[in-house]
């Protein structure tokens, strides 16, 4: 059986010392917290440059289409115990700090303790739109290794799902992910007829 993978956000330290936000599904191994990027990746440059991270756990999941689509800049505040920053949309966060690395060409592993823990609003409940955004925005973020035709079956039946019952931060994730799949197509074609 794996472990639990949770979706979360990631927000690391840009060099300057701004936030960057990215999607990033972490596992706890022993009341540690597990995140492995795959290379290249601003956030593993900025994790093990600072050593410290912040996951944040949201259902605005406006942040996981926006992280995926050029919207980055979501507002923020300063983490308590560690140098980071909290996403606003958090419902609870998590401060780390980085106490092992198992390099790897491909995909990384750092291995974080829990320094901080704070819950800021109660989690609502399940939502399937949301569950939707966050798959198809992993569909995007596969864009280059998927057939279309299989990115198209698996949108049609998560469309399913946003029909029933997506609010308006979820039918605004949705299109900015079908906005993107629609360039990256019309780019695509453009290349192959150059
Ligand atoms: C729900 C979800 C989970 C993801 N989990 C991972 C992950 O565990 N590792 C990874 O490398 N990318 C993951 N991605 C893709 C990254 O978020 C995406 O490649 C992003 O652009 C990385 O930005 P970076 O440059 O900060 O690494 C995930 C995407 C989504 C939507």
């Amino acid at each position: 059986m794996s472990e639990l993978i949770y979706e979360t956000i990631v927000t690391s330290l840009n060099a300057d010392g701004s936030a960057h936000a990215a999607p990033f599904g972490v596992r706890e191994l022993d009341g540690r917290v597990l995140i492995a990027p795959f290379r290249p990746s601003t956030s593993l440059d900025n994790l093990l440059r600072e050593q410290t991270a912040v996951v944040n756990l949201t259902d605005d999941v406006r942040i996981f289409a926006g992280s995926l689509t050029g919207r980055r800049d979501w507002p923020v505040f300063p983490a308590e115990k560690i140098r980071g920053h909290v996403l606003d949309g958090a419902l609870a966060h998590r401060e780390l700090r980085l106490i092992e690395v198992i390099d790897d060409d491909l995909r990384p592993q750092l291995l974080f303790e829990v320094v901080h823990e704070v819950n800021h609003r109660p989690f609502r409940g399940f939502n399937r739109a949301q569950a939707a955004v966050i798959e198809a925005a992993v569909l995007v973020s596969r864009l280059h290794m998927l057939p279309p035709e299989k990115t198209d079956a698996e949108l049609r039946y998560l469309a399913i799902a946003m029909d029933k019952t997506a609010g308006e931060c979820e039918w605004q994730a949705w299109g900015w992910l079908m906005e993107h799949i629609e360039n990256f197509r019309a780019e695509q074609s453009g290349e192959n007829q150059a």
